[in-house]
């Protein structure tokens, strides 16, 4: 069964590769998708081949990381930057100055993302760090694995045996709209660009919904030993080996050919699906690269050109104010349409009021919008001599446009928000939209239009009226045919069985996203105990600080919010948590304390791993400890205890090994006789 295993691996792997990074697929996505659920089941029923770097593990996994750090092995330096063309021809000039030589070049795009560093050996994937302050980073390896695009095995066998490669992670256009809707959805903060939506995404601690973020990068810079002895052949070895390589890269001899790359990029990078900010030219040679050196910042054989953001001027015509879901006040500008970097822009975004007072904006002006990395474009200065005679300042309002209760500032927070959570009509239909969602109770057929519909024609007035409305009722709606409403009703009827974490995330509570909802739902265990709870123990549960407790406290202490959870709960929505049954029983009555710090696991994946075979967690050394897994730094009295009570102490790979012989002593068993086995005797 091993092999048959490896050789699904190796198949998989080869049509990941034909798929993401020479972009032209053997196998169509159905039978790819029939390949990996093979693997799946087989990796199911024989769990002592697992491996970390197989195929099917590119979903991620609900553990939460806390991540230990890496010394780079080779500091990641960053890059002299330039905006002029003349320090091009000053770069240049000096190389032939130092060198004697007329060096070749290579010219790529300046991906405007968050960088990492792979290391592989024996041609997998052993670890990603991101850049930390260049010298040492975190370890990201879990969330790396995710990305489609990133080898976890290599393809051929002429790679170095220990090499690290380089490059950048960013997040796509179109997976950063998603996933800023998505959030606008659920009434989170939007990112602000790609950019930071990557640097934030691979720093997440669940790297499940790493995963469903759709990162992808491009790899630009490799170290080892035995390469070849210069840039371009090493970056096409890369793509040979698996990486995906940019096809934007260009080897050019002079700085006309240079410049001709840099101005045709400045035009076209428009049109990329990804967001890059410059150019980077690299000296191709390797032994030119050693005469040319580093500074302590930055190597001498490469610079990197940066593009101007482009900017367009236009008139401003009003300012909106729109309500969010959460009552947040979002202050944006309609513009006299303008051309800019591709599109054509009539609405930018002003954030807040201190925005608002920083531009000094006046009615009328003529304002400066620019497109950098930010996909809604912004407003980034005034045309002070075009402002209009006696022009009024352009005011922020003090009333909720919607229900025109006064507005308030939380104190630390820029924006202002409508407090009037339980009647503002928007952010009733807001929650109720929120309510609904794919992510929370995943009512399926009820969009927003229906849901204001609904709201307008006095169907519903929160979240629980959905669970008494009739198949008859949704049918008087214009374009909703007997079957969608019966197919809306049945959905509704489904949502009831949705776990509690869900629930918790679905009653829209300031500052709880998905996440957050998960880690009180399982450390609180009931709406019940939650109720219980004061707003000082709420903060024990994983991720949840004061801001949030406050949150949480102050939702449950409000009358109305208790008498809406009250009728869920009584239409028979879950407010409390099932616990799981776990994936295997070959850890069953035994008990581990888990100490110290691990390279590649945190203390919490531990755990996990411990439940998810059926074993116990304790929080300290006693006699009913029957293992004791220390790690780097484990505390000396606990190690101590251990001693003098008989317990085991293992380190990481013997808990590994006993997982995996106890799941063959089970599978032997199985095959065999069922006789009980003693596993560890
Ligand atoms: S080469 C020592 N190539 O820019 C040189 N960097 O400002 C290593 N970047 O930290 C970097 N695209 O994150 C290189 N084609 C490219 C790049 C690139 C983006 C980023 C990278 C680096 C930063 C330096």
């Amino acid at each position: 069964m091993k092999n048959k295993i490896e050789e699904l691996r190796n198949t998989l792997n080869y049509h990941n590769y034909r798929y993401y990074i020479m972009n032209d697929p053997e196998i169509t996505d159905y039978d790819y998708d029939r390949l990996l659920k093979e693997l799946e089941n087989l990796e199911k029923e024989y769990p002592e081949y697992y491996s970390e770097n197989s195929p099917t593990n590119r979903v991620g996994n609900d553990i939460n990381n806390t991540f230990l750090q890496y010394e780079h092995r080779y500091p990641m330096l960053s890059l002299a930057n330039t905006y002029s063309q003349d320090e091009i021809t000053d770069f240049h000039n000096r190389i032939i100055k130092e060198t004697g030589e007329e060096p070749e070049y290579v010219c790529e795009l300046k991906y405007d993302g968050t960088a990492i560093s792979l290391a592989y050996q024996h041609g997998e994937l052993l670890r990603a760090v991101t850049r930390g302050d260049g010298n040492r980073g975190d370890i990201v390896t879990e969330n790396v694995r995710t990305i489609r695009t990133m080898p976890l095995k290599l393809q051929g066998d002429d790679f170095p045996d220990y090499f690290e490669i380089r490059g950048e992670i960013y997040l796509p256009h179109s997976s950063f709209k998603k996933l800023n809707e998505e959030r606008e959805e659920a009434g989170e903060a939007l990112f602000a660009n790609p950019r930071n939506a990557a640097a934030g995404t691979l720093k997440l601690q669940n790297s499940s919904v790493v995963a469903k973020r759709k990162l992808d990068g491009f790899m630009y810079d490799i170290h080892g030993d035995n390469l070849a002895d210069n840039h371009y052949d090493n970056l096409m070895a890369a793509k040979k080996w698996g990486f995906r390589v940019s096809e934007q890269i260009k080897k050019c001899s002079s700085l006309e050919e240079i410049f001709d790359f840099i101005n045709y990029w400045d035009k076209e990078r428009y049109k990329l699906p990804y967001d890059t900010d410059g150019v980077v030219i690299k000296v191709n040679k390797y032994s030119l690269r050693r005469q040319l050196g580093t500074t302590s910042k930055s190597p001498k054989w490469a610079v990197a050109y940066k593009f101007k953001a482009e900017q367009a001027g236009t008139e401003l015509k009003s300012v909106d104010f729109q309500v969010g879901r959460t009552g947040a006040i979002t202050p944006v500008a309609n513009l006299e349409p303008v051309r800019l970097a591709g599109t054509t822009v009539k609405r930018a975004s002003l954030h807040n009021e201190d925005q608002i007072k920083l531009l000094d904006l006046h009615e009328g002006d003529t304002v400066f919008v620019e497109k950098g990395g930010e996909i809604i474009p912004k407003i980034v200065g005034v045309d002070l001599s075009a402002r209009k005679e006696g022009a009024l300042p352009v005011k922020f309002i003090t009333k909720c446009p919607v229900c025109t209760y006064r507005l308030v500032k939380i104190e630390g927070e820029a924006r202002h928000y409508c407090p009037n959570v339980n009647h503002c009509p928007t952010q009733i239909v807001g929650s109720i939209i929120h309510f609904i969602s794919r992510r929370a109770m995943n009512i399926e057929g009820l969009g927003e239009e229906t849901v204001q519909l609904l709201y307008d024609n006095g169907l519903i007035a929160d979240p629980a009226d959905l669970y008494s409305l009739k198949a008859e009722q949704l049918s008087v709606l214009p374009r909703l045919g007997d079957k969608s409403a019966d197919n809306i009703i049945k959905s509704i009827e489904n949502s009831r069985s949705v776990p509690f974490p869900r629930v918790l995330f679905a009653l829209g509570i300031r500052f709880v996203g998905e996440t957050t909802a998960k880690n009180i739902a399982q450390h609180f265990k009931s709406l019940d105990n939650i109720l219980k709870t004061s707003r000082e123990e709420l903060v024990e549960a994983e991720e949840v600080g004061e801001k949030i407790a406050d949150s949480i406290f102050a939702f449950f202490q409000d009358e109305e919010n208790l008498i809406l959870v009250n009728r869920l709960k009584n239409t028979g929505v879950q407010f409390e948590l099932i616990e799981e049954e776990p994936a295997s029983r070959i850890l069953e009555g035994i008990s581990f304390v888990i100490s110290g710090s691990f390279e590649n696991y945190s203390r919490d994946e531990l755990k996990k791993i411990v439940e998810d075979n059926g074993g116990k967690n304790l929080s300290a050394v006693s006699s009913n400890t029957d293992y004791l897994i220390a790690g780097y730094k484990t505390g000396e009295t606990k190690l101590t205890k251990a001693r003098k009570l008989g317990t085991k102490i293992i380190s990481l790979t013997d808990f590994m090994y006993l997982i995996k012989d106890a799941g063959s002593i089970q599978e032997e068993s199985a095959s065999g006789d069922a006789t009980q086995t003693t596993l560890f005797g």
